[in-house]
């Protein structure tokens, strides 16, 4: 899959994608991701990419024809998905997480200052997400979360030990608490069924812990079963 960064700060983004989990992929070509510094795509000579808002107010908005240029300048077609991400967007999901690394590449457009010009938005956009319910500086964060999460999805990105199956989410409750060795730590001994070699007891176990913390943390998990 391939991923392009619409951006003002690219090395924001080429340096949390060369590490970890994800650099591995893209060295093993499994995961690609290319960053367009929209500041290359200005008109102007001083290279200029925001501007104040018509109709007053505070902040900076960015400008129309620089986002534009920068994405006409990957040729796509129509039917590659432009996720802007956004504070006002929907709420990113595993679900959507799955249904992203479905697609064979994603544009992803990153916003700065207070916003960007509402009619590249509705030339260019067909998804608007948020990472959450809080305001960041800007969208490089978000774009890598987006990228971290959409890349595990795709077959080969993880190992069999890095496997996503039984984690939070999946089957919509969260995950089950993990121990390894050593058997006895600070006095807290690991719970002797895990200990029994009874996969049966140890799977029934598991999915006991599993709802007793989603009831206790996430009780809306619950309710979004019914
Ligand atoms: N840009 C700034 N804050 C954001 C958020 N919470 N989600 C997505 N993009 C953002």
């Amino acid at each position: 899959m391939k991923f392009y960064v619409l951006t003002l700060f690219p090395k924001m983004i080429e340096g949390f994608v060369s590490e970890s989990i994800i650099g591995r992929a893209k060295e093993n070509n499994i995961v690609d991701v290319e960053c367009i510094n929209i500041r290359d795509f200005t008109e102007n000579k001083h290279k200029k990419v925001d501007d104040y808002p018509y109709g007053g107010g505070a902040g900076m908005v960015m400008q129309a024809p620089p986002v534009y240029n920068a994405y006409e300048s990957l040729q796509k077609d129509k039917k590659v998905r432009v996720v802007f991400v956004t504070p006002s967007g929907k709420t990113f999901t595993q679900n959507m997480a799955k249904e992203f690394a479905s697609q064979e590449e994603l544009i992803i457009l990153c916003g700065h200052y207070e916003g960007v010009d509402e009619r590249v938005l509705e030339e260019i956009v067909t998804d608007e997400i948020s990472i959450g319910d809080y305001v960041l500086t800007g969208g490089e964060i978000p774009a890598c979360v987006l990228i971290d999460a959409i890349a595990r999805l795709i077959p080969g990105v993880l190992n069999k030990e890095e496997s996503f199956e039984n984690e939070s989410f999946e089957n919509n409750l969260l995950e089950y608490p993990q121990y390894t060795r050593p058997p006895v730590f600070m006095g807290r001994e690991v719970p002797e069924v895990l200990l029994s070699g009874h996969h049966k007891n140890v799977a029934k176990w598991r999915l006991e812990k599993s709802l007793e913390k989603t009831k206790r943390v996430r009780p809306d998990m619950l309710d979004a079963k019914l």
